[in-house]
């Protein structure tokens, strides 16, 4: 301990807050934060100003940075995600809203006058990027489930024919766990002879949950995607907000601007980006594999069953898609909302069923349940 906190009373501000971090962790299931890991092999990287700059792919002047470990990483999620090797690029962002924003402005610097669809069931991310960016907007029915509906987004793309289309599909809604399926998307943009398009893919949660599941709808660049976004600190659980922006080669090229004062490529969104969240995405990979993110996955799911059969048994309304870990359910009491965190839209409340809820969690989640009903 620094000599500063030995003597400053700073110290027990900071205790308390730790204490009071611990309780708040145990009773949170509303939010996909998986809050299980631990990184403290990876403490002393803190003494280092780590920052990386500019495209990972193009070493910077600036040496103190992590950028071997960001390579790794990317190699990891382009090979999960079936990248072709000589079109395969990409960067770890500060969030799933910059790889959704880095995808977006790639499309809209490739097709400047194109239209944005995205369905009614799409996180709050993507309207903001739509007015950051100027870019006009066409709002799609969700289905009940809460997947995009195919019936209207052809609709609406054959009324705007005569313009690009970009397209951003959810591979996982915030709310209820929906996943367009983008081969039918790609299906209707072959139909209507649609040429001028780029699909972005939000994976924030589920595109570490997607590729470890069989059954599931197909989502990689083997189909005609150009981008795709999943955060860091959900599924993965980086304890830091991060997360992977993945992109086509030949399309980044459209954004590229060479700058002299960092020695390297301006293909990111912001300029220094935090040096620290690629070691430790890359610990994740190391420690847990594919092997140990699938048996995550499959456990997650699993246990989302389990509160679902909870609900059900206590006559409580709730809903539960395939291949999801988000049981969505009629929203509880106050008091039930703030003690276990949960997210709320309307009147519903979900819990994402993440690592860090266990069968004992949501068995006292439904025992409180019970009592206020
Ligand atoms: C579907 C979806 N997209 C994007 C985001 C935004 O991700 P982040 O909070 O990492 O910016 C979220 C966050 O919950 C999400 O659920």
């Amino acid at each position: 301990m620094s000599q500063f906190m030995k003597n400053n009373t700073s110290l027990n501000k900071l205790e308390s807050f730790d204490k009071m971090m611990q309780k708040k962790t145990s009773s949170m299931l509303g939010y996909p934060i998986n809050t299980a890991q631990e990184y403290r092999d990876l403490y002393r990287f803190f003494d280092y100003s780590l920052i990386n700059l500019g495209d990972p792919f193009v070493p910077s002047s600036y040496r103190i940075n992590s950028e071997q470990f960001e390579l790794e990483v990317l190699q990891f999620f382009a090979k999960l995600y079936k990248m072709p090797a000589r079109d395969s690029w990409g960067y770890i962002t500060s969030g799933g809203t910059e790889g959704n924003t880095h995808g977006i402005f790639v499309g809209r610097e490739l097709y400047p006058d194109a239209l944005l669809y995205f369905s009614k069931d799409t996180h709050y991310s993507i309207s903001k990027i739509a007015r950051l960016l100027n870019i006009q907007t066409v709002l799609v029915e969700s289905q009940k489930n809460g997947e995009i509906d195919y019936t209207d987004l052809e609709k609406k793309i054959q009324k705007n024919k005569h313009l690009p289309v970009i397209l951003n599909l959810n591979i996982g809604t915030t709310m209820k766990g929906a996943i367009d399926n983008v081969d039918a998307v790609v299906a209707i943009l072959k139909r209507n002879n649609i040429r001028k398009y780029h699909i972005h893919c939000d994976a924030a949660l589920f595109g570490m949950i997607l590729p470890f599941v069989k059954g599931a709808s197909r989502v990689d660049f083997q189909q005609p995607i150009g981008s795709l976004a999943i955060s860091g600190h959900k599924f993965i659980g980086t304890h830091m907000p991060c997360g992977i922006a993945l992109c086509r080669k030949q399309l980044v090229k459209w954004i590229e601007t060479p700058i002299d004062y960092i020695g390297t490529h301006d293909t990111t969104i912001t300029g220094c980006r935090n040096g620290h969240t690629p070691l430790f995405l890359w610990y994740a990979i190391q420690k847990r594999g594919l092997k140990g993110f699938s048996k995550e996955a499959h456990d997650c799911i699993s246990n989302a069953k389990y509160l679902a059969e909870k609900l059900k048994k206590i006559h409580w309304p709730y809903f539960l898609n395939r291949f999801s870990n988000t049981v969505l359910f009629k929203k509880p009491s106050m008091k039930i909302i703030t003690k276990w965190q949960l997210a709320v839209s309307r009147d519903w409340a979900h819990i994402v069923v993440m690592q860090s809820v266990t069968k004992e969690s949501i068995d006292r989640f439904i025992s409180d349940l019970i009592l206020t009903a």
